[in-house]
């Protein structure tokens, strides 16, 4: 996949600003796996998804950790997948297009024309002539800078370089262009841009960012989780222990602290309910479908916070066929909070006050 592309020169973070000096906007977010995706698969089951996506987010949790062993913000491999997409616009006249939304990556690229070596994709791939706004960025500008592995071409333009998890990459030059994007009014999920989207929101619970690198990633601190209100803490210190992540699918919690929480989820759920050990690679605890009449109320501390986020049971288990499996798994490496345990809740990104905070989400309104 060594395609040609253009860098879009607005990082994904500085369009969400700008953005909040206006009223906001929200879009819609697609799932991967859904009928409205490009890349649905209709004879994949919903355990299939459920498998994929696990073994899928375990590779993401490794290449996280290979940049975070590097300990440089130069360097950065990025995952192949995520697993949400969006649609936006490019250029005057402009160009509808499709891109992964995915809060492990901060480059925005586009394949250009003219290339050579471009992948095939559904829609028309962008033309820059064609577009009044797109201009090529100079070496010299400080947006250069701000781009990893930033290199000056032989015209002085500034050329970029990105690596992925797969051993494929994409370069090409930075630019910037418009980008807009559709209003979106429906149930789907969503990605909301501005103040102004987030007036009604109840219960809130703030944590602040933790600054680690690579800077990539947005990680927060974890002091303990909670099941059936017995508290289990982290060995090690909860500073910037977790990545909150909207591509891995799955939540990895370190070995040790893993074991903690899985033994007082088999206590909680009682022996009532079998437990039937690693049916289904990757996933470790699940019971027949059917089988739990005891689900456990698992809460998350946050760092400096008041109150215990509180989590669904469709947050932390997952259906596969005839079993009901405890869908948080143990690493050895950084632990994630995955997108499964993110339903339900509306998410905010504070960049500039640099937290993030949650509050229950009417998903079926908002
Ligand atoms: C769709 O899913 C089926 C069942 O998992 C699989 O055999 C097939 O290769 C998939 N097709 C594509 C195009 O990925
Ligand atoms: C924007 O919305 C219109 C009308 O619903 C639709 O036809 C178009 O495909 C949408 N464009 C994008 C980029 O989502
Ligand atoms: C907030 O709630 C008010 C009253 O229910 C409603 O009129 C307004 O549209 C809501 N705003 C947002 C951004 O949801
Ligand atoms: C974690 O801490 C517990 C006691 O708090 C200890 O028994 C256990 O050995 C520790 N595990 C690791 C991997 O450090």
């Amino acid at each position: 996949m060594k395609e040609i592309a253009l860098f879009v020169g607005i990082l994904f973070q500085l369009s969400i600003l700008s953005s909040a000096e206006s009223n906001g906007f929200t879009v819609d977010l697609i799932h991967i796996d859904s009928p409205l995706s490009p890349f649905y698969n209709s004879s994949m089951t919903q355990s299939d998804v459920l498998i994929n996506a696990a073994f899928d987010s375990i590779s993401r949790a490794e290449s996280f950790s290979l940049n975070i062993d590097q300990n440089s913000d130069e360097t950065i491999t990025i995952p192949n997948k995520g697993t949400y997409l969006m649609a936006f616009y490019i250029g005057t006249i402009p160009r509808g297009l499709l891109a992964v939304a995915d809060t492990g990556s901060d480059l925005t690229w586009i394949q250009c024309l003219p290339c050579t070596k471009c992948y095939n994709q559904r829609l028309p791939i962008f033309d820059p002539r064609k577009s009044y706004t797109f201009n090529l960025v100079r070496c010299a500008n400080s947006l250069c800078k701000k781009v990893r592995r930033n290199a000056c071409g032989i015209f002085g333009d500034c050329r970029y370089k990105v690596d992925y998890a797969s051993k494929s990459s994409t370069q090409g030059n930075v630019a910037t262009d418009t980008i807009s994007f559709n209003n979106s009014y429906d149930g789907y999920s969503k990605l909301k841009f501005g103040v102004d989207t987030q007036k009604n929101r109840t219960g809130v619970i703030t944590t602040p960012l933790v600054s680690l690198n690579p800077s990539t990633y947005y990680y927060l601190s974890l002091d303990s989780v909670s099941v059936n209100g017995k508290v289990l803490k982290p060995n090690e210190s909860s500073f910037g222990n977790i990545i909150i992540d909207s591509g891995a699918t799955i939540t990895f919690l370190k070995t040790s602290w893993y074991e903690k929480i899985e033994a007082a989820v088999l206590e909680a759920i009682g022996r009532q309910s079998v437990a039937v050990r690693n049916p289904i690679r990757p996933f470790r605890l699940c019971y027949k479908d059917g089988s739990i009449t005891n689900f456990p109320t698992i809460t998350l501390r946050f760092y400096a916070t008041l109150n215990d986020l509180k989590l669904s049971t469709m947050n932390i288990f997952v259906t596969l066929g005839h079993l009901t499996c405890f869908a948080i798994l143990p690493t050895e490496k950084i632990s994630i909070i995955g997108n499964l345990l993110q339903v339900f809740f509306n998410i905010e990104y504070d960049l500039e006050d640099r937290t993030v905070s949650f509050a229950k989400a009417n998903c079926l309104k908002e």
